[in-house]
């Protein structure tokens, strides 16, 4: 049996056994699955489900993009390590189970072209941020390489169809799900995301993958096809107009290009790829983005209005008290960022030369050294693609104006933050992320007049997080 088989290709089995065509079928199907081994003898499956019940329940974000896991603090860490095992077993059961029904996965050959004896290493790049840390922007770094298969937040589509379940059990078992469609991405395997896809693609085809305009790969000849008139594509290509995405073209692309990456706002804990960064297969590079909590705020408090009405009527309105929840949710997203740079920083065997730590901040002030040193740790080199594309969106000066002005200009832009927020509110923000920005180099503002005053940076110089 495949080692590789896991809970999305269960899931589907199921979708197809059942012959059910919604989204709501797949995460049913996994529940019910759960549930009957539940109610059968299986004491570690019990014990998941107390487990699963201690973990808070999950978050939605009104626009699918915030993340699904918001976990107190170390419970969830020792909840999902305990968890993993339990899963196996659960999994190999569910596969034993499909085969008794007489259902097989219903798969392409998939075709794994030769790639080139003298070919380096094929690398797999995880860009692991949360919203609003500038991640697409560095995500279009990888994008720009030409031989570098890049997807955006392909996560979201799990997420639409796994995050809505009432109770905690959401938080951990889409977690679960995450990390597994993650796997089979990295190994071009898109397939994985089928069945997670609104609706169900028919024939691997499909007009609704999620920002496919975002991926220069999604858009080149040979995966777009000539555009079909009378089909409605929600996620277009930008420059041109393609036929709907055929998934087996794309796999086939992610095998000839020779790295992947791909950037997701929705794994909340670095401790849970464990199992990637083991993979012999993926040569697995994390790369996690960090970004001043106060500017995270500030700039979703804009982006998700309609989520931060409660913070707006406390500004607006000056009650003295902020709900408790709304703070310590705040709290628990900037404590597993912490959590997971933390373990990063650590170096733990699985992990070594396997993370790299970068703030948004020294992305904005030195594009180009930042784009250079990531590919370094992620030994792909940089192509003058990448490099033209930086010149031309950061405005990095060419013009002999020199450096400075490029620093200059870069820091107008995001240091803006700290005009557009009341101190109220960054107070609040330091309070509640404290250990976070003490962590990552970001003062804490004394006053309101220091706030807004730009000659005390906010900001202390840390040289590179990383060790290889
Ligand atoms: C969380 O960790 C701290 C120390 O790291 C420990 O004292 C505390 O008991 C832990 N809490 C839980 C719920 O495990
Ligand atoms: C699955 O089936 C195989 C034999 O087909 C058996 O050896 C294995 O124990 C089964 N696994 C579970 C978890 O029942
Ligand atoms: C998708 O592409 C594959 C590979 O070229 C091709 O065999 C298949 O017919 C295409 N599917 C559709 C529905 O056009
Ligand atoms: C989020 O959704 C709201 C309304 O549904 C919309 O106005 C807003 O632009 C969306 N934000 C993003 C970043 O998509
Ligand atoms: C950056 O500098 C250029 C040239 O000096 C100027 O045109 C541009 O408006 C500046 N951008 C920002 C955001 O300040
Ligand atoms: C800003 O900070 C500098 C350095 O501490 C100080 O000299 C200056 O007076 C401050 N400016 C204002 C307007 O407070």
């Amino acid at each position: 049996m495949d080692k590789r088989l896991s809970v999305p290709h269960e899931c589907r089995d199921f979708v197809h056994s059942l012959r059910m065509r919604s989204k709501y079928a797949l995460f049913l199907a996994f529940v019910v699955v759960v549930f009957v081994f539940i109610e059968k003898e299986n004491k570690i499956i019990s014990r998941v489900s107390d487990k699963l019940k201690q973990i808070p329940q999950a978050l939605e974000d009104v626009n699918g993009t915030d993340p699904a896991l918001v976990l107190a603090e170390n419970a969830s860490l020792l909840s999902l390590s305990e968890l993993d095992s339990a899963f196996s077993q659960l999994q190999s059961r569910l596969r034993n189970l499909s085969r008794q029904l007489g259902v097989e996965a219903e798969r392409e050959e998939e075709v794994v072209p030769p790639r080139p004896a003298a070919s380096p290493p094929r690398r797999h790049v995880l860009l692991m941020a949360t919203t609003r840390t500038g991640s697409s922007f560095v995500g279009e770094f990888f994008n720009q390489q030409g031989n570098i298969f890049y997807l955006f937040e392909p996560l979201w589509h799990v997420e639409r169809s796994v995050a809505f379940e009432p109770h905690g059990a959401s938080a951990a078992g889409s977690a679960l799900v995450y990390r597994s469609v993650l796997q089979q991405l990295f190994l071009c395997d898109l397939y994985a995301l089928e069945p997670f896809i609104s609706p169900l693609p028919e024939h691997h085809l499909t007009p609704f993958m999620f920002r496919r305009g975002s991926s220069r790969s999604l858009c080149e000849d040979p995966v777009c096809t000539p555009f079909v008139k009378k089909v409605f594509e929600k996620y277009h290509c930008k420059d041109r107009r393609c036929g709907p995405l055929n998934v087996t073209l794309a796999a086939e692309a992610c095998h000839r290009k020779e790295h992947m990456a791909l950037k997701a706002v929705r794994i909340r804990q670095l401790e849970f790829l464990q199992p990637l960064a083991e993979d012999p297969r993926l040569d697995l590079r994390v790369i996690q983005l960090v970004r001043d909590p106060r500017a995270v705020l500030a700039s979703r408090m804009v982006a998700f209005a309609g989520k931060y009405e409660t913070w707006k009527r406390w500004l607006s309105e000056g009650q003295d008290q902020l709900q408790e929840e709304e703070v310590q949710r705040l709290r628990n997203n900037c404590e597993s960022i912490r959590l997971s740079a933390e373990l990063g920083l650590r170096q733990p065997a699985w992990l070594r030369g396997r993370y790299m730590l970068v703030r948004y901040e020294d992305v904005a002030r030195w594009p180009l050294q930042k784009a250079r040193e990531m590919y370094r740790f992620a030994g792909i080199p940089l192509t003058p693609q990448v490099e033209d594309w930086i010149q031309k969106n950061t405005q990095a000066a060419r013009d002999g104006s020199g450096i400075y002005s490029t620093q200059k200009n870069s820091s107008e832009q995001f240091e803006k933050w700290r005009f557009s927020i009341p101190f109220k509110l960054a107070q609040v923000v330091q309070a509640a992320c404290g250990r976070a920005m003490h962590l990552f180099g970001y003062r804490l503002a004394q006053d309101a007049a220091s706030l807004t005053n730009r000659s005390l940076s906010l900001l202390e110089e840390r040289g590179t997080f990383w060790v290889t």
